[in-house]
């Protein structure tokens, strides 16, 4: 698989978003460790994760948990996987998902974040959603401090605005390097954000870029001209979707989520699709 870059890293142009295996609807260890085998085989080597993918409330971080399992237990070199992981947001196991973005919280989560991933430094650590109680720049601030306490190697926001983008590139002296943010067929209000970090080179992380778990397998049926240009490259529309994603800017990094060897083998292929400019222009009509 060809790669893009998240700062100074290379990981392969499709990521793995690891949600689907721990919250709602999470399949058993045996099938998510080999969804994740099945994403490194296949080239990936950017795995998407946060303390706050979990169900209950006493097993936060399950998703942290499981992917530091899949990687070491993995048989080939792991050398160049990135987890990137975030911290801010918390599940308190009714199924609501509720947001602490305090300086304090933030660093106490990082630390228990580096425990479960058994790391002294955690390769991107994404501030995961603004909390209307903080100041933004008192929570990116924190952010800021873990990098220069090397607690992190790569600091990345999650859920900005373009002014939010702004500010933390700032307060982190222009070291932000990735965004995540949602966008896919059906959500395609992050362009502007998207086209921010084009200009800026930072990495855009499309956040369930199939429409979401309960939406993804449909795609096809939901957006019908994703389906036409599948059925003329032979490939899925989830494919489609991906590699329109791509082409978007040499920075976009999608994540799709997948709980089955299976979708992300079909996901990953995506980074070989070439779509002519006359697809990409069909797909962008919204
Ligand atoms: N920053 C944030 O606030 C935020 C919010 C939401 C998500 N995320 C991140 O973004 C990642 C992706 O989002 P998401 O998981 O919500 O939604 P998504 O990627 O749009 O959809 C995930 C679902 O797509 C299915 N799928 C994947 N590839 C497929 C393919 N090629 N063909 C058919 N179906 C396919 C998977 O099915 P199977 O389960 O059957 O494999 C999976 O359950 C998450 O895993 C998480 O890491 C971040």
């Amino acid at each position: 698989m060809h790669t893009r870059r998240i700062g100074d890293i290379a990981v392969g142009a499709i990521g793995l978003g690891g949600m689907p295996m721990s919250i709602e609807g999470r399949p058993d260890e045996q099938r998510s460790v080999a969804t994740i085998h099945a994403a490194l085989d296949a080239g990936a080597t950017l795995i998407d994760t946060a303390d706050a993918y979990h169900l209950y409330a006493n097993d936060v971080g399950h998703n942290e948990s499981l992917i530091a399992r899949a990687v070491a237990t993995y048989g080939g070199d792991t050398s160049d996987v990135l987890i990137a992981t975030k911290g801010g947001h918390l599940r308190p196991g009714d199924g609501s998902w509720t947001r602490n973005g305090s300086p304090e919280y933030l660093k106490s989560a990082c630390e228990a974040s580096l425990k479960r991933l058994g790391v002294e430094a955690i390769g991107l650590y994404q501030f995961h959603r603004p909390d209307p109680a903080v100041p933004y720049a008192d929570s990116v601030g924190a952010i800021r401090d873990l990098l220069d306490a090397g607690k992190i190697r790569m600091a990345g926001i999650s859920n900005a605005d373009p002014e939010q983008i702004v500010l933390a590139n700032e307060i982190l002296g222009g070291r932000l390097v990735s965004v995540q943010n949602q966008y896919s067929p059906a959500f395609r209000s992050s362009e502007p954000e998207l086209a921010l970090c084009a200009e800026l080179g930072i990495a855009f992380l499309p956040w369930s870029p199939l429409g979401g778990i309960s939406n993804a397998g449909a795609l096809g049926s939901r957006f019908a001209v994703f389906a036409e240009v599948a059925g003329e490259h032979g490939v899925s529309p989830q494919q489609v979707c991906l590699a329109w994603m791509l082409a978007k800017a040499p920075g976009v990094i999608p994540i799709p989520g997948s709980s089955r060897p299976e979708t992300i083998r079909d996901s990953v292929a995506a980074a070989d699709l070439q779509l002519s400019a006359e697809h990409l222009a069909r797909l962008d009509q919204p």
